[in-house]
């Protein structure tokens, strides 16, 4: 069995997760692990400057690439499974990740091939993941499995601790907790019985049953709004050029102060408001839910409508 992991992580926390995870494949001699990680040709600073930081925003959101690295994949290369590990940049695939998935080598080895995906977060990955949905769909892949790894503190405790990890290297106790990361294996095992017994069908059910997906409900509506307000910013910003073109600074720097106390306030409001209605709609909450823990991708059915 050939398998590949693609994967990219600045500050390593995403290298760690997947190191964790995958230990049963790695252990398994019937399974080649071959692993790539992606680089951008200008890598990305860490810690970023704020302007740096918000640059990244209308470029991630909008799915631009960037220009990356050659990988040493071969175009003919045919892999059982691929496992793609990324994280969340503005509610949407980082940019190195989201830059390979629309390359022409990732047209040659994704076309008809199983996926996993794994998300390493702050706790926003929901739109993200139906983007990765779309452009699995789109390179005729075929999802079979999600895991999420997010920080389990509270909302407006992991905004603040994650700026201060991202803007100035202070990790703290922000990200996906040690203990998360550890009991990791368990997922792969679940991934390399799967792959072993050539059922990748029972591998989501058997994933969701050990808990690598918990959807927390009030952040679907949260994840809603902002990506109906992020469309429009990301627009505004890029009128007035690509990225870090000056011209866009004032637009950028509007954006980070609407941005920031739009957290402050939109993040307690909108829970308020989703559990205050969330009586008349729990059949619609639910089925959200279902969906978003699922494999499947339906066209407009979370962020797209
Ligand atoms: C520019 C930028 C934007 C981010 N946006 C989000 C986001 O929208 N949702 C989220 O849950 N995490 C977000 N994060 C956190 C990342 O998903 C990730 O947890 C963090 O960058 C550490 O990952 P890494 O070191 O493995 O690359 C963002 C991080 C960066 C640098």
């Amino acid at each position: 069995m050939r398998v590949l992991v693609v994967y990219y992580s600045q500050t390593g926390q995403l290298t760690d997760i997947v190191n964790s995870a995958l230990t049963p494949l790695l252990n398994d001699p019937n399974i080649q692990l071959d692993f790539e990680e992606l680089k951008p040709s200008t890598p990305y600073p860490f810690p970023w400057t704020s302007q740096q930081f918000f640059d990244a925003f209308p470029e991630s959101f909008q799915e631009i690439p960037c220009e990356m690295e050659p990988t040493a994949i071969p175009d003919d290369a045919n892999y059982d499974l691929i496992i793609v590990a990324y994280q969340t940049w503005y509610l949407s695939i980082s940019i190195p990740v989201s830059s390979f998935l629309q390359s022409e080598k990732a047209r040659h080895i994704f076309k008809d091939t199983p996926i996993v995906t794994i998300v390493g977060c702050r706790n926003m990955w929901l739109s993200g993941q139906e983007k990765m949905k779309r452009r699995l769909h789109s390179l005729s892949a075929k999802l079979v499995g999600n895991i999420v790894f997010y920080d389990k503190a509270y909302n407006l405790v992991s905004v603040y601790t994650i700026l201060r990890w991202m803007l100035y290297g202070k990790k703290g106790n922000s990200g996906v907790s040690q203990k998360d990361i550890d009991e990791a294996p368990k997922f792969g095992e679940i991934i390399r019985k799967s792959l072993s017994s050539g059922n990748l069908e029972s591998m989501h059910p058997e994933l969701l049953q050990s808990g690598a997906i918990k959807v927390v409900d009030n952040l679907t509506s949260l994840e809603k709004t902002a990506n109906k307000l992020f469309s429009f910013w990301a627009k505004f910003v890029r009128n007035k050029g690509g990225p870090g073109d000056p011209n866009r600074n004032t637009r950028l720097k509007l954006f980070a102060f609407y941005l920031l106390n739009g957290i402050v306030l939109l993040s307690p409001l909108t829970t308020l408001i989703f559990y205050i209605t969330s009586i008349f709609r729990l059949g619609k909450i639910k089925a959200d839910i279902n969906y978003l823990e699922n494999v499947v991708y339906e066209e407009n059915r979370f962020i797209y409508n």
